[in-house]
């Protein structure tokens, strides 16, 4: 085990109300281990990444415990100070994350090589030209064919995708045990994203490092995890392995989130499923199972009554819903 999430709870105070993002959030990830984390947006992938970092805004109150596992003991996360030493050694260090959007974790007055050093240093007890040698040393890593020069670039200097690959230089350059990638490639062309997703896959596998892939679209996360969890306003809803999700999900979401990927073979004039409605309001989250007021199974005093428990459909699959063995006869 390398982290342990157990009944995860965030809720922000705005002047509008209480937005309840996250509902009973419970996770594991092994070590070395590629997970995904899909739903559409809105439903709490990037709060629960953000709480797991400690990193949630003044105004969110959160509930529940994030352990994080390694040789040397657990660390209970979720009841360190966010300011503390030991909480920054964690970030960047032991856990490490990006985000869709490479500039917000690039300073744009500074070298590549300026930053990379200052990131290994704040983490790792080397001098400034062991530090360059190590930076160098990642930039070639991800894929950069002159990292010498690169390191006296600037980051305006540089494409979205190569600016990605200087960010997951700079993360992994921590050998963080967990990687968070938060839509990584979102605002990527389709071409550098499946480069920088198959740059994620070969560091996953030769660095020991376990990587949290969070994205809107199960297709990105089927190319590059092998288990998957779905979330749907604040809970996850199913959990099991790609190749068993792809051909026995069982949550009429998920069956809803497959239909909505794009096929190649989609013939001209046909159009893309979409899921009916839209993801209820944070605010007023539906009683019951929040997915009923969507969901075509839906059964009046049964979905819209109370919170289904979690059913295991076998070892490694879970789901959470209540007519899941009868309408899953449906689609298999
Ligand atoms: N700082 C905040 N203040 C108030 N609401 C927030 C804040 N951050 C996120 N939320 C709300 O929490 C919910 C989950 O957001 P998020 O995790 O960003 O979704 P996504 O799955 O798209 O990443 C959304 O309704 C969002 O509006
Ligand atoms: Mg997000």
């Amino acid at each position: 085990m390398l982290l342990e999430v157990k009944d995860l709870r965030v809720a922000f105070n705005t002047a509008s109300g209480t937005v309840n993002a996250l509902n009973g959030v419970s996770l594991d990830i092994m070590k070395n281990e590629s997970v995904g984390i899909v739903g559409e947006s809105g439903c709490g992938k990037s709060v629960t990444a953000r709480a797991i970092m400690r990193i949630l805004e003044k105004n969110s109150v959160m509930t529940g415990s994030v352990k994080l596992y390694s040789d040397n003991g657990m660390t209970e996360i979720s009841a360190l100070p966010t300011e503390s030493e030991e909480m920054r050694k964690v970030r960047g260090g032991k856990i490490a994350m990006i985000f869709q959007e490479p500039m917000s974790s690039l300073c744009p007055v500074y070298t590549v090589g300026n930053q990379l050093n200052e990131a290994i240093r704040l983490h790792r007890d080397v001098d400034k030209t062991q530090s360059s040698e190590i930076a160098i040393d990642y930039l070639r890593r991800v894929g950069i064919s002159r990292p010498e020069k690169l390191m006296n670039d600037y980051p305006y200097q540089l494409s979205g995708g190569m600016r990605q690959r200087v960010v997951i230089a700079m993360a992994v350059s921590c050998n963080p045990s967990l990687l968070i990638a938060d839509e990584p490639t979102t605002a990527l062309d389709v071409t550098v994203s499946a480069q920088i997703l198959a740059l994620l896959h070969d560091l996953q596998q030769s660095q020991d490092m376990a990587v949290m892939m969070i994205n809107h679209s199960l297709g990105i996360v089927a190319q590059s995890c092998t288990r998957v969890m779905v979330m749907y306003l604040g809970m996850i809803i199913e959990t099991a392995s790609v190749d068993e999700l792809f051909s026995h999900p069982k949550h009429p979401y998920t069956v809803d989130l497959l239909n909505s990927i794009p096929k190649l073979n989609l013939n001209k004039g046909s159009r893309l499923a979409h899921i009916k409605g839209h993801v209820p309001d944070p605010f007023n989250i539906p009683k019951g199972c929040t997915y009923h007021t969507r969901c075509r199974f839906s059964k009046k005093g049964i979905c819209d009554e109370q919170i289904p428990a979690v059913n295991q459909v076998n070892d490694g699959h879970f789901v959470q819903c209540y007519k899941y063995s009868e309408h899953a006869k449906l689609w298999e």
